[in-house]
């Protein structure tokens, strides 16, 4: 398809309704010029694909409701995804769908974000490979994604206003590398931006996020929609990059758009270049014919495959793979009624549903199954539940708790109020631990919750998330061993609400929220602050046992171009078959500014058998040691040493390698007239030009401040202080200044010399 002559052929009413949808789910056909429509739907863990795309309705076609993003993620295998992106596809096609609405890419800035089930994790890099992998699954059948909500949409509250205040290197290394790493690896066929601002601009409208990063920097090719309802100024928008508006009709902003041509206050040059954006995505629809069917039953398997590989052991005292178990008491609603997904855009209408309970009976060949509900479904107390679940307890060999957090407290369009299940499913969970020590507690949630109150107490914690259609399979899966647990946690789970980084600065107020904890989101803020968590970043127990030896680097000194690969030998020293999650961290052991701790800037699942022995390679780009200084305005690397902590989770580090990087940034000096001492000595061209007089300057320091000694610090009848450190941060000029009358220029002329030196002119 001519794409420029059809464009040439558009008349302007066209194009700007081009430019906005024309129902909630479609483009807006051109029937003159026999432009079809492209057909959109959620989203992003299953087709939420409603039986008129023309009208609004809130049932959906059936189709497979896999797992959401948080036990995606925590499966840490990036084949699976893609597959998973390649069954959503067939689903799209099957469903007549051209674009899926996702993946969501955000992070998870708290605990408390009512939408984090949505999202992968609270690190960068990992969401980053899960996003790209999906997408590259659902796009390499020939159909689109919309990697959403760009960015710094991690929060419900007042999510259609509030200003996200973000500076530039948080934005840089935390919310925005899982966009980039989709961007550049997976060219998502668009892009959704977020509902909020981003320091004080609608994300709808964000020349420099839309225009400057996404398009021009990272060359997204795509085409960028607004979320459903997220553009206020449409003509603004159009020139900060936002090509489509959803939903449609809108012929209000049409006409705006029509007039500002008109008037001259918007180049036509942009429209065309959004319309340009748009029939490129529509023609590419086209590419691939949406017929046949999907294969339900395939893809449910595939579903209970991944929640199986999603769900994380946290807590086994030796209960679980259940043995050969007498009498099993299934305790809890949701064994009968599975909480497999989550409330708001992405919910999906389920070919069909394992019932955990079933499940459970289904591979328990030799036990007896009894089962209580106790809680309801509401958030009341009802203590003649929890009694009749602590007699069914009491009788049994085992206790399965299968407790579900209930919408009312997590789903998109509200955060969290806090970290809690119900006090009836806490009150539930002691009771009957009390009575039967073997009490395994299974959990559907989205994100983390607290567990202080009661995990001593039991046996066993298996974390089923939100676990998809299939999930109730899954469970039985793991909890009779069929399946050998390999989940590991995609985001930390605290102690408690207030350990969490944003906790001061959650949800905010006043039209803003202010990302105060900055790059320390997740296990960055407790490793640097080494606090306790109750599980950490990367964890998740095995029915095997894994070791780690032989860790090698390709270089023990390298280029940050050529970058490094480590690698470890992992041995299965169990009696079982199993996979391990191997994690590489990098921690920088100098660095100009602070960083976190550690960063994970690696991974790799590997399958084992017993006694077997793999050696895993990873390899560690430039990107790996950089990071995004703002006064430079791009991503730096030091010449220095860097350890590589190779581990089974973010505090279980099992080896470590020290590797030196030498930088080969040719880097442009950035001194300038506010520069500090040891700013000036820190950089090589400052310490070339003005290093002859700090030398002349210390020694007079000394003469006048010093002791007999001739040290830098003071004694007795002196100043009592190291006058060279205290004045290394001061700007030159102003220490100039102290010594002006026995200067020959006056200190800012001779502060303008130097500079014009370093800058070489
Ligand atoms: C959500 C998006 C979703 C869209 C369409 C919005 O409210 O934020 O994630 O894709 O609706 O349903």
């Amino acid at each position: 398809m001519d794409i420029q002559s059809l464009i040439a052929q558009m008349t302007l009413e066209e194009k700007a309704a081009l430019c906005t949808g024309a129902s909630n789910w479609t483009t807006t056909p051109v029937e003159r010029l026999n432009i079809p429509e492209m057909v959109v739907s959620d989203g992003p863990h299953g087709v939420r694909r409603v039986p008129n795309v023309h009208e609004v309705a809130a049932t959906s076609l059936p189709a497979t409701c896999f797992p959401t993003a948080s036990c995606l993620a925590s499966t840490w295998d990036v084949a699976l995804i893609r597959q998973l992106g390649e069954a959503l596809a067939e689903e799209c096609i099957a469903l007549n769908v051209d674009v899926l609405l996702g993946p969501g890419a955000n992070m998870k800035r708290s605990p408390l974000g009512g939408r984090n089930f949505e999202y992968f994790s609270e690190d960068p890099y990992l969401a980053g490979e899960m996003a790209a992998n999906m997408i590259n699954g659902v796009q390499g059948k020939g159909v689109g994604t919309s990697l959403k909500h760009f960015t710094a949409n991690n929060q419900e509250f007042q999510r259609f206003s509030i200003s996200a205040e973000v500076d530039e290197r948080t934005l840089r290394e935390i919310y925005l590398p899982a966009f980039e790493k989709a961007v550049k690896e997976a060219q998502p066929w668009t892009v959704m931006c977020a509902y909020n601002k981003v320091n004080g601009t609608f994300a709808s409208q964000h020349d420099t996020l839309l225009n400057k990063i996404l398009k021009e920097e990272w060359g997204f090719e795509g085409l960028v929609v607004s979320d459903w309802g997220a553009v206020r100024d449409r003509v603004a928008a159009l020139q900060g990059g936002l090509d489509w508006e959803m939903p449609g009709p809108q012929d209000r902003r049409v006409k705006e758009v029509i007039a500002a041509v008109q008037s001259g206050s918007l180049d036509e040059a942009v429209l065309d270049e959004s319309v340009r954006r748009i029939l490129r995505i529509v023609y590419k629809a086209q590419e691939t014919p949406k017929t046949g069917e999907f294969d339900v039953d395939a893809h449910h398997e595939l579903a209970r495959q991944i929640a199986a590989e999603g769900m994380v052991l946290l807590k086994n005292n030796g209960v679980l793979p259940l043995k050969d178990q007498q009498h099993i008491a299934v305790i809890g609603r949701s064994a009968e009624q599975a909480h497999f997904q989550g409330g708001g855009s992405s919910h999906i209408n389920p070919t069909k549903v394992a019932v955990p309970f079933k499940e459970l009976q289904a591979q328990a060949s030799n036990a007896e199954l009894t089962y209580a509900a106790g809680y309801p479904a509401d958030n009341s107390f009802r203590p003649e539940m929890i009694d009749e679940a602590v007699t069914l307890a009491q009788a049994a060999d085992v206790a399965i708790l299968y407790i579900a957090l209930p919408t009312f407290k997590e789903s998109e369009g509200y955060d969290r109020a806090d970290l809690d299940l119900t006090e009836q499913q806490v009150a539930l969970i002691k009771a009957v631990a009390k009575v039967q020590p073997q009490t395994v507690v299974v959990l559907n949630n989205g994100a983390p919750v607290a567990m202080g109150d009661w995990i001593d107490g039991v046996a066993a914690v298996l974390e089923g998330w939100m676990m998809g259609q299939a999930g109730g399979g899954a469970i039985a899966d793991v909890l009779f061993g069929r399946v050998n647990p390999s989940g590991k946690l995609a985001e930390t789970f605290p102690l408690k609400l207030a350990d969490t980084p944003a906790y001061l600065n959650w949800p905010g107020g006043a039209g803003v929220v202010r990302y105060g904890e900055g790059l320390f989101i997740g296990y960055r803020y407790y490793d640097t602050k080494e606090m306790p968590v109750q599980f950490p970043f990367g964890y998740g127990l095995s029915y095997t046992s894994f070791e780690y030896s032989n860790p090698q680097v390709s270089a023990a000194t390298f280029k940050d171009v050529d970058g490094v690969t480590v690698s470890v030998d992992v041995t299965n020293t169990g009696s079982v078959a199993g996979k391990e999650i191997v994690q590489v961290y990098v921690h920088d052991q100098v660095a100009g500014l602070v960083r976190p701790f550690k960063e994970l800037k690696g991974f790799a699942k590997v399958a084992l058998e017993p006694g077997e022995t793999k050696t895993v390679s990873i390899a560690l780009d430039f990107r790996a040691f950089a990071y995004y200084h703002p006064e430079y305005a791009q991503w730096i690397t030091e010449d220095g040493a860097f350890d590589l902590l190779i581990g089974a989770s973010a505090t279980d580090i099992r080896q470590n390698v020290t590797v030196n990087l030498e930088s080969t940034l040719d880097l442009p000096c950035i001194l300038d007239k506010e520069s500090t001492i040891r700013e000036w000595m820190a950089d090589p061209r400052g310490r070339a030009i003005f290093g002859p007089q700090y030398t002349q300057m210390e020694a007079e320091a000394r003469k006048a401040f010093g002791g007999e000694d001739n040290e830098r610090y003071g004694t007795d009848g002196s100043i009592g202080m190291d006058i060279m450190e205290m004045f290394s941060d001061m700007p030159l000029v102003s220490v100039l200044m102290f010594q002006k009358d026995a200067l020959p220029a006056h200190p800012e002329d001779m502060v303008a010399g130097l500079l014009a030196q370093v800058h070489g002119q």
